[in-house]
């Protein structure tokens, strides 16, 4: 009680009290107040020599130094085009069968590489390259095109029946919905189960056999075994772009398969396919 009567008089209150709580009218730090002023001082300097004050719409004052973000970012860009260029136009000029024999050019392309396909393929193919129902696997040895560097670059650069690149790798896996009976397509689809080493009627996968080498011997080959001049995928192997149970089979055969992967010459560097041509065929499956 005495203390709230004396506090209102004293002379380093500002005599403001609410519920018995009085103010101090200390005068501020020294060292805050300098500190405060140097912030100030800066922020005015900053704003001369930086870009600071927004003047229209699209800009601001260019401030003293002439500093921009955007050129400081193609700077360094250029910076490391600069570095990169002697080993970007080895790896574009060099045969392509030489590229995995210089472990410099390897250790570049897989790193590029990496990030091409992070970019452009795995939304199709997976982030880890193992694929999709319709989208194969990069990693395994099941190759439907051919997995040597060659292959793999062919691939990439100009697609698979994709119809804007004329020298895009074309064929089909025809529909045989009219040239062959229900009872037909499910004789081969038995037989297809029976040279895939899965479960199978007997009796219909010996009538599917002569089905099989009358129509689709030619390219999927005598043993099934596919052929990569026409992307005829093995039928034996059990990895299945589509799938291998019945009801898939039966689909893919009646209505046929037509699988597309865009062509990327044109839209990335050579460099960059190359650097993903070299990424994939290291993946495991390379041949
Ligand atoms: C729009 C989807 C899509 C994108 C994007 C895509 N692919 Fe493909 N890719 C496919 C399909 C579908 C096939 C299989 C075509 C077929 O049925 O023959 C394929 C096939 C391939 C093959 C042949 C595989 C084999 O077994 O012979 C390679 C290699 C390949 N892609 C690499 C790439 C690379 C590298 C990229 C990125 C630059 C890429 N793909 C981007 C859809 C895509
Ligand atoms: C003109 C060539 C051709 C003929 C004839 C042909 N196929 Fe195919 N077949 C292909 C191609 C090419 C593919 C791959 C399609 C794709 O990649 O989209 C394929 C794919 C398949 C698949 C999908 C395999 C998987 O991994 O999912 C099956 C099953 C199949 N064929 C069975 C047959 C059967 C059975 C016949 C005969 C009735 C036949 N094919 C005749 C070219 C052919």
């Amino acid at each position: 009680m005495s203390k709230k009567d004396t506090s209102n008089t004293d002379p380093n209150t500002t005599g403001h009290v609410w519920d018995g709580i009085e103010e101090f009218d200390n005068p501020l730090p020294r060292w805050w107040l300098w500190t405060f002023y140097a912030t100030i001082a800066f922020a005015i300097v900053w704003t001369i020599l930086y870009p600071a004050w927004p003047i229209s719409t699209k800009g601001a004052t260019p401030g003293l130094l002439g500093y921009s973000s955007r050129a400081s970012v193609a700077a360094d860009i250029e910076r490391y085009k600069q570095a990169n260029a002697a080993i970007n136009k080895k790896l574009t000029t060099v045969p392509l069968d030489q590229i995995e024999k210089d472990p410099d050019l390897v250790s570049y392309a897989l790193n590029g590489g990496a990030s091409v396909f992070r970019t452009f393929c795995a939304q199709c193919h997976g982030s880890g390259a193992n694929g999709n129902k319709g989208f194969p696997s990069l990693i395994d040895d099941d190759w439907l095109w051919g997995g040597t560097i060659d292959d793999i670059y062919t691939t990439i650069s100009h697609g698979i029946r994709y119809a804007s690149d004329e020298d895009t790798r074309d064929s089909e896996m025809p529909a045989w919905a009219d040239q062959l009976t229900e009872q037909e397509i499910a004789d081969v689809v038995q037989y297809v189960r029976k040279i895939s080493g899965q479960k199978a009627d007997a009796a219909m996968a010996k009538a599917g056999a002569t089905v099989f080498g009358d129509n689709c011997a030619a390219c999927h080959g005598d043993d099934g075994k596919g052929n990569r001049d026409v992307g005829a995928p093995n039928l034996t192997d059990r990895i299945w772009l589509y799938g291998g149970d019945v009801e898939t089979l039966t689909q893919t055969v009646t209505h046929g398969r037509k699988g597309v992967m865009p062509a990327w010459a044109g839209r990335l560097s050579e460099a960059q396919i190359r650097e993903v041509a070299v990424w994939v065929h290291q993946q495991g499956g390379g041949e």
